[in-house]
């Protein structure tokens, strides 16, 4: 039976039973609007765990711009009953107050993968999520925690959080769950008219048109971001923020790709934020690359110690 929890305190009190008698719980955190690529993210949680646990919060530390705040869909009801379907065990639903009963000093930070990517273009963003995540950690104490490969770049950030203040739990990464027009979903979409929705489906195309240029020998990222840029020109309604190539661990741009490349992109249609990634290995197969290192247009230096042949 789904249990709906709003305060911190009962959230503890009912969970305390449960890990004593040595269940394992699982932690999945959430915005609400939940869809397909939420519900995938329960699904594996529930496999894998006696206890689930999803958190619904639309944590105010992690929105740079108000009105996108005020905006961000609430529909509880409809969140509710997806998660009473998927035999979720307690969801949990703190107001701010609750969570933030002061002004949060104490904040998580984790500079230097926040940098890149979507953390240059929305300061403070990344330290909004790293907080209010170490907060659930807190609360919840799961032993495994699940987050979507979607958002690679906040994946990347909780990781490394774990990591380096040695938190006693696992993440879980789940891949990327799209429309059959390969579009990932986001409760993004739902601002999208009929036409913005088509023209939506660009980003996952142009991210595939990378892919393809790596695997049929292209090693340069300047060569693939200016093949793949007049894609995005093709229509007034829709504005490139960046689409990059960087090293799925440190998230630094790549400029000569040698190794698995992570490709993220973030496009703007009419005043709706998409971002999509995907990871790519170049593929070994004896033949020389297009774009060697030392003939390579890229703007930023090669690598100083590339892989010998
Ligand atoms: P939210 O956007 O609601 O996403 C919750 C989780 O669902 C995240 O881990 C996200 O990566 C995952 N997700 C979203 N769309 C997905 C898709 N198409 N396929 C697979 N997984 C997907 O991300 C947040 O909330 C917040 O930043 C949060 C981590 C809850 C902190 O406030």
């Amino acid at each position: 039976m789904l249990e709906v929890v709003a305060s911190i305190a009962n959230l503890r009190e009912r969970l305390l039973p449960m890990r004593r008698a040595g269940k394992s719980i699982g932690l999945v955190p959430t915005m609400g609007a939940l869809h397909a690529g939420h519900r995938r993210l329960i699904e594996r949680a529930r496999q894998q765990n006696s206890a689930v646990v999803v958190s619904i919060f639309v944590n105010p530390l992690q929105f740079d711009r108000n009105e996108d705040l005020a905006r961000y869909p609430r529909p509880l009801d409809d969140d509710l009953t997806c998660c009473r379907e998927l035999h979720v065990d307690f969801v949990f639903t703190p107001s701010a107050a609750e969570m933030y009963p002061h002004e949060q000093l104490a904040i998580v930070d984790v500079p230097q993968l926040s940098e890149h990517l979507c953390g240059a273009h929305r300061p403070g963003h990344f330290r909004g999520v790293a907080t209010v995540v170490m907060k659930l950690f807190q609360i919840v104490q799961p032993e495994r925690a699940y987050f979507g490969e979607k958002d690679a770049q906040q994946l990347a950030i909780i990781q490394r959080m774990v990591e380096d203040l040695n938190l006693p739990l696992t993440i879980v990464p789940v891949a990327t769950v799209r429309e059959p027009d390969g579009l990932a979903l986001s409760s993004r979409n739902r601002h999208l008219n009929e036409e913005q929705r088509q023209l939506a489906a660009i980003l996952p195309t142009a991210l595939q048109a990378a892919r393809a240029r790596i695997q049929s020998g292209e090693r340069s990222a300047h060569v693939i971001q200016t093949a793949v840029a007049p894609l995005f020109d093709r229509h007034p309604g829709l504005r490139l923020e960046y689409f990059s190539l960087v090293d799925p661990q440190t998230l630094a741009p790549v400029s000569y790709i040698d190794r698995p490349v992570l490709i993220a992109a973030a496009l703007w249609i009419g005043s709706t934020r998409l971002i999509d990634n995907l990871t790519v290995s170049p593929i070994e197969n004896g033949q020389p690359p297009l774009s060697s290192p030392r003939t390579s247009t890229a703007t930023e230096a090669p690598p100083a110690k590339l892989r010998s042949p």
